[in-house]
């Protein structure tokens, strides 16, 4: 069976990770091995240095090298060997949350960060991505719920809507493979469009 690549972006609070165990059982009760993972991370020495990524105050390109430092980990290790045993793999994040985040929010020229793309991964994207959108005010409510905040979640609404922004404007760009998903519905009525999405993946 072939692999399939599937990754959840949004903002933080968006409510990408309510739906990673629901979409791998999803994938489960069709008789498909799942990997349910995540970025920045998913490796050993991709926690290492998500734990200094989110903590740690930084250059900007210094954030943008370390998220590709350690997908490039995540790629080797874990992503494209399940890829290769037909699994489906479920990440938490990816390439795009680095487009919104390093050039949206941090500033960061496009340019750079697709050499980085085309040196990590330039054959592989995934198949399908899920962008779970949500209005500032929505995510900062969710995140005011949360557990302490890491660097990103202590930014601005500037920075947020800067992230958003950037996030609509890749889907745009790439259609037919980013599906925008509106979060502000119910979870069930989120589940059913996301059912409806996986569904037709054939
Ligand atoms: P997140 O999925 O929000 O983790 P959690 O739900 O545990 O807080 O990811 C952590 C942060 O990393 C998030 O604020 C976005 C940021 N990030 C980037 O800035 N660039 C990237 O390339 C990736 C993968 C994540």
């Amino acid at each position: 069976m072939r692999g399939l690549f599937i990754t959840l972006e949004g903002v933080d609070g968006a409510g990408k990770s309510s739906h990673t165990e629901w979409l791998a059982d999803y994938f489960r009760s069709q008789g498909r091995t799942v990997l349910l993972t995540r970025e920045p991370g998913g490796t050993p020495v991709g926690e290492k240095l998500r734990a200094i990524v989110l903590h740690e105050p930084m250059h900007a390109e210094t954030e943008a090298l370390i998220m590709f430092a350690a997908r490039r980990e995540h790629l080797a290790q874990v992503i494209l060997p399940a890829l290769a045993r037909g699994e489906v793999v479920v990440s938490d994040r990816f390439t795009d949350a680095s487009f919104a985040y390093q050039c949206g929010g941090r500033g960061l020229p496009e340019a750079r960060l697709e050499i980085l793309e085309r040196w990590v991964h330039e054959a592989t994207q995934p198949d399908l991505t899920l962008l779970f959108d949500v209005p500032d005010e929505v995510a900062r409510a969710r995140l005011a719920a949360a557990r302490s905040p890491d660097r990103f979640e202590r930014e601005s609404q500037d920075f947020f809507e800067r992230v958003r922004a950037a996030y609509l404007r890749r889907a745009e760009r790439h259609p037919e493979r980013i599906r925008v998903v509106d979060g502000t519905r119910s979870l069930a009525e989120v589940r059913a469009t996301v059912a409806a999405i996986v569904g037709a993946l054939g």
